[in-house]
C-alpha cells in the first residue's frame, strides 16, 4: 500500500501538518509580540519587523494550525460516521498538498513584502488558487463518500463538515476578489465590505462549523452516551447558516458603510446567541453526569475547555458588536484578546481535542504520552487566560484614552507592561505547541515491528457511535466494547 492510498493517510497528514503549523505560526506570534515590546530587538532586520511577521503568524495559525487540524479530523470522522472508506485517498492528498502549499507560501512571501495586503486575504493569487483547489477536492471527496455510504443516517458532524467546505469554497474567492488577480481588491469602500464579509465568514463558516463538528463527534463517544438532542443539533446548524453569514459588517461599524448593513449586522450578531447556546446546551446536557470521565480523558478535556471559551467568546462578541461598546473597544488590544480566545481558545482547543482523540484511532495505538498532553493543556490554559486578561486590560486603557482625545503615541507607555506580559504568556503557549508537535510525531511514528490494527476503533468502518479507544492511554481494545445504539446517537 503506497502512501497515497494508505487508509487514513490524508487524515494523518493533515493532523501532522496542523501540529507542525501550530508551532511554526506561534513562533511568528512571539516574534511579533517581542517587536511590540522591544522594537530594536531584531535590529530592524526587514523580514522580522512586526508588519511582516504578523500576517505570517495570523494566516499560519488560522489556515495552518486550526483549519488543517480540524480538516484532518473531518477526514477521519466523515468516513467513520458513514461506515464507508474515504472515496479517494489520492484526492485527499491532492487537497493536502495544495492546502499546505498555500500555508507554506506565507513564509516565503509575506516576510519579503509580497502580499495582497488585506487582512486574512494576504496570500498571493496563485496561492489563493491552490487553496480553492484544495477545498474543491475536499467537496468532491466528502460528497462522493456520502453518495457511496453504507450508513443511511447523516450525523450532524457530517452536515457541518460538508457545509464548512461548501461555504468556504464560495466565501474564499469572493473575499479574496480572485477575479482581480493582481490586486485581489476592489476600489473604494466596497472593498472593506467584501473583505469583512469574508473575514467574518472565515472564522464563522469554516472554523466554527468544523470545530462544532468535532465537539459533536467526540463528546458522546468519550461520555459513552447518546447525544442529548438531534433536533437541537439541527436547529443549531440551520440558525448558524441563516444568521452568521451576513454579520461581517460589525467589523466596520466605524466606517461609512450603509446604515442598513450596520443594523443587520448588529441585530444578527446579538441573535447569534441562538445557535451558540443551542450547541452549548446540547453538548453540556450530553456531558451531564459524565464530567469525571470527560475530565480524565486528555482529549475531551480540551474539547470541554473549548466549549467554555466558546461561551466567553460569544458573550463578548455580541457585546462588542453594539456600537456604544465598540466605540471604546475598536482598534484596541481588546479585539486581539477576543481573537485569541476565539481562534485559540475555542477553535484551537477543540482542534487539539480532536487531534488527541483521533490520533489513536488512525494509528491503532494509544497516544505516546497522555501526561505530556495534559501538560500541554495546562500550559495553554495558563498562557491563554493570561493573554485574555492582559489584552483586555490594555484594550480598555487604549479605548478609554483615545475616547478622551489622547493620542496613540502617549498611550504606548501605559500599555508597555501589558505587552511584555503578553510576550511572557506567549512563551507558555509556544512551549505547549512544541510539546504538541513532539507528542504528535511520537504517536504517529510506526512502533517497531507493529502491525497496524484494523479491528476495534481503528477499523475501516467503525460504527458511527461505537466507543473505541479514548485518548487516555488505554489500549483500543480495552474500551472498544461499549457501543451507543445507532438510532439513539445518530439523528
Ligand atoms: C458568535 C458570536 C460572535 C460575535 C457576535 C463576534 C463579534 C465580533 C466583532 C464585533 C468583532 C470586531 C471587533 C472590532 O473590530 O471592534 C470581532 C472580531 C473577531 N472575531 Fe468575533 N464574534 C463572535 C464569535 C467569534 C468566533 C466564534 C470566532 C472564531 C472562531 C471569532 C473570531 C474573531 C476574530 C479573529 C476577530 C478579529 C478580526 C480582526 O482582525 O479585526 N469571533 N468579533
Ligand atoms: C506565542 C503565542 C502567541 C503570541 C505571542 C501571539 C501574538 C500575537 C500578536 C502580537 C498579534 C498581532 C496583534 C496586533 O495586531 O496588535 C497576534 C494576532 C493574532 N493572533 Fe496571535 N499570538 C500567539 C499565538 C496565537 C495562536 C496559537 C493563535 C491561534 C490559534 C493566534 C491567533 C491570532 C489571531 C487570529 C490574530 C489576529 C488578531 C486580530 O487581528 O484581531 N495567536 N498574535
Amino acid at each position: 500500500m503506497t502512501l497515497a492510498t494508505q487508509t487514513h493517510g490524508t487524515a494523518k497528514a493533515f493532523l501532522a501538518a496542523g501540529a507542525f503549523w501550530f508551532l511554526a505560526g506561534t513562533v511568528f506570534g512571539l516574534i511579533a509580540a517581542i517587536h511590540l515590546v522591544a522594537p530594536e530587538f531584531f535590529n530592524n532586520v526587514p523580514f522580522l519587523v512586526f508588519g511582516r511577521t504578523r500576517p505570517v503568524h495570523v494566516n499560519t495559525v488560522i489556515f495552518g494550525f486550526t483549519a488543517s487540524t480540524l480538516i484532518g479530523c473531518a477526514y477521519y470522522y466523515v468516513p467513520a460516521l458513514l461506515r464507508t472508506p474515504l472515496w479517494s485517498e489520492r484526492l485527499g492528498w491532492v487537497s493536502w498538498f495544495s492546502w499546505n502549499l498555500t500555508v507554506l507560501s506565507g513564509f516565503f512571501t509575506f516576510p519579503f513584502g509580497f502580499t495582497q495586503g488585506r487582512e486574512y486575504a494576504e496570500y498571493l493569487w496563485i496561492f489563493d488558487v491552490s487553496l480553492v483547489v484544495a477545498m474543491l477536492a475536499m467537496i468532491v471527496n466528502f460528497t462522493m463518500t456520502v453518495a457511496t455510504r453504507i450508513e443511511n443516517v447523516l450525523y450532524v458532524s457530517v452536515w457541518y463538515a460538508l457545509g464548512a467546505c461548501l461555504w468556504s469554497a464560495a466565501n474564499y474567492p469572493i473575499g479574496n476578489v480572485m477575479w482581480h488577480p493582481l490586486t485581489g481588491a476592489l476600489p473604494g469602500l466596497l472593498d472593506s465590505v467584501f473583505l469583512w464579509f469574508y473575514g467574518h465568514n472565515l472564522v464563522g463558516m469554516l472554523l466554527t462549523p468544523l470545530s462544532i463538528a468535532v465537539v459533536y463527534y467526540v463528546v458522546p463517544r468519550v461520555a459513552r452516551t447518546p447525544l442529548y438532542s438531534h433536533t437541537l443539533s439541527l436547529i443549531g446548524f440551520w440558525t448558524l447558516v441563516s444568521m452568521y453569514a451576513h454579520i461581517g459588517g460589525h467589523h466596520i461599524l466605524q466606517a461609512p458603510i450603509p446604515n442598513w448593513l450596520k443594523t443587520i449586522s448588529v441585530v444578527d450578531s446579538v441573535a447569534m446567541i441562538v445557535p451558540v447556546f443551542t450547541v452549548l446546551v446540547n453538548v453540556w446536557l450530553t456531558a451531564r453526569g459524565h464530567g469525571a470521565r470527560l475530565w480524565r480523558d486528555p482529549a475531551a478535556r480540551f474539547i470541554m475547555a473549548g466549549t467554555a471559551w466558546y461561551l466567553v467568546t460569544c458573550i463578548q462578541g455580541p457585546l462588542q458588536s453594539l456600537p456604544s461598546i465598540q466605540k471604546v473597544t475598536h482598534f484596541t488590544n481588546w479585539t486581539i484578546g477576543h481573537a485569541h480566545i476565539a481562534v485559540l481558545g475555542f477553535s484551537g482547543m477543540i482542534a487539539l481535542g480532536g487531534l488527541w482523540h483521533i490520533l489513536p484511532l488512525v494509528t491503532g495505538r494509544p497516544l505516546h504520552s497522555p501526561r505530556l498532553v495534559n501538560l500541554q493543556f495546562a500550559l495553554l490554559t495558563f498562557g491563554l487566560a493570561g493573554f485574555f486578561a492582559v489584552l483586555t486590560a490594555a484594550g480598555l486603557i487604549q479605548g478609554e484614552a483615545w475616547h478622551n482625545g489622547e493620542t496613540v503615541y502617549r498611550v504606548l507607555p501605559e500599555i508597555a507592561v501589558y505587552m511584555a506580559l503578553r510576550a511572557m504568556f506567549g512563551v507558555s503557549i509556544l512551549a505547549a505547541s512544541a510539546i504538541g508537535l513532539y507528542v504528535a510525531i511520537m504517536s504517529l511514528r510506526p512502533a517497531p515491528g507493529s502491525v497496524p490494527a484494523t479491528s476495534c476503533g481503528t477499523s475501516l468502518h467503525p460504527a458511527p457511535n461505537s466507543v473505541p479507544a479514548t485518548s487516555c492511554g488505554g489500549t483500543p481494545k480495552s474500551s472498544c466494547t461499549a457501543t451507543v445504539p445507532d438510532q439513539e446517537a445518530a439523528p
